[in-house]
């Protein structure tokens, strides 16, 4: 398949409605798109991605009054939540219809559901008569796409069209929020912070590590450059390595030791919403560098903070 890149809604809708796979924009990264409702689209979906069918999908619309068509129940709390954050980077885990494959939800009973906040695929939702299945448009495991040219570099060859919708404007997933007993459980730290979370509910469970069925973006290894990347005090980490063999990865200043082509600061304006907007994109940066390693500092672990530390330490792992 070649892969066209463009802004033609009618395009990405025809392609969709026929049953092949469109890159979509939102506000927290590129979605690898197809009908929800076909079991043998989202299999495609699995397949171009290389992810295990252990791993279920969000299912994303485009209304309140659509995701109630998807779901059985909803506690009071997520629908507090709903009306809160959405159109917005949050996810909510619910109790699914029969018209949801178990191959979406990998066999299990909850559905990921989400309304994204971007103009383009808004209006794209609107036009398609059924949900769209997205997982992030990268290959498993690696870096989460954040703009046109991430997807094109991946996935280019195994997508029919690029929505093109930009950059994308929060940079890092939705937060993804299930319910125990109707009390709200935080399954992945992302675009919408504790903090505001908590200003809605009152009380939550910050973060089950371990979520059923086995989530991709829980495993220890994930987010990851295939440059080893070590994360810790760059001071401490600079002393270890050879300074001409790695990219450092800074939160709001250039490391005076370095030189200044080799890292990518974050934030100049040491603010946490720019860092999530440009963390993915400095990661895909970084790893075209040709070093051994990249150095990478936490950020500040506060709001959007935790969210990209978690990302971080994502990947880190997978090089042990
Ligand atoms: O911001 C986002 O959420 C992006 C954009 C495209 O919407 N999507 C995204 O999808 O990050 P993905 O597949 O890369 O990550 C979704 C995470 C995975 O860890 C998945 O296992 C978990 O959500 N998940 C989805 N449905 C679930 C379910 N029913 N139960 C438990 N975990 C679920
Ligand atoms: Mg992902």
């Amino acid at each position: 398949m070649s892969c066209m890149t463009g802004r033609d809604l009618s395009k990405a809708c025809s392609y969709l409605e026929q049953g092949q796979l469109v890159a979509i924009p939102t506000e927290t990264v590129y979605g690898l798109a197809g009908n929800a409702y076909v079991p043998e689209v989202v299999d495609q979906i699995f397949s171009v991605k290389g992810r295990p069918r252990s791993s279920p999908l969000i299912v994303h619309t485009d209304t309140i009054t659509n995701v109630m068509k998807l779901v059985r129940r909803v506690p009071p709390k997520a629908l507090r939540i709903a009306e809160a954050f959405w159109p917005g980077p949050l996810t909510l885990l619910l109790p699914k219809q029969d018209k949801i494959s178990g191959l979406v939800t990998s066999g299990g009973d909850t559905v990921g559901v989400r309304i994204p906040n971007h103009p383009l695929t808004l209006e794209l939702l609107a036009r398609l008569a059924f949900p769209i299945a997205a997982p992030s448009a990268n290959p498993f495991g690696y870096i989460s796409p954040t703009a046109p040219q991430h997807v094109r570099m991946q996935l280019g060859d195994k997508v029919a069209y690029i929505l093109d919708g930009g950059s994308c404007e929060v940079g890092v997933e939705s937060t993804i929020v299930g319910f125990e007993d109707d009390l709200p459980v935080v399954y992945r730290l992302g675009g919408v912070t504790l903090e505001r979370l908590e200003s809605v509910t009152g009380s939550l469970i910050a973060q089950r590590t371990a979520s059923v069925p086995c989530a991709p973006g829980m495993l220890p290894s994930h987010y990851a450059p295939r440059t080893p990347l070590v994360l810790g005090s760059l001071m401490g980490l600079l002393d270890l390595y050879q300074p001409e063999r790695v990219a450092l990865l800074t939160f709001d200043a250039i490391h005076p030791d370095i030189d200044p082509s080799l890292q990518v600061v974050l934030a100049p304006d040491a603010s946490l919403t720019t860092a999530a907007s440009r963390l993915f994109d400095a990661l895909y940066r970084l790893d075209q560098m040709g070093v051994d390693r990249i150095l990478a500092s936490y950020v500040p672990d506060k709001g959007l903070g935790r969210a990209i530390n978690d990302r971080l330490r994502r990947a880190a792992a997978s090089h042990g």
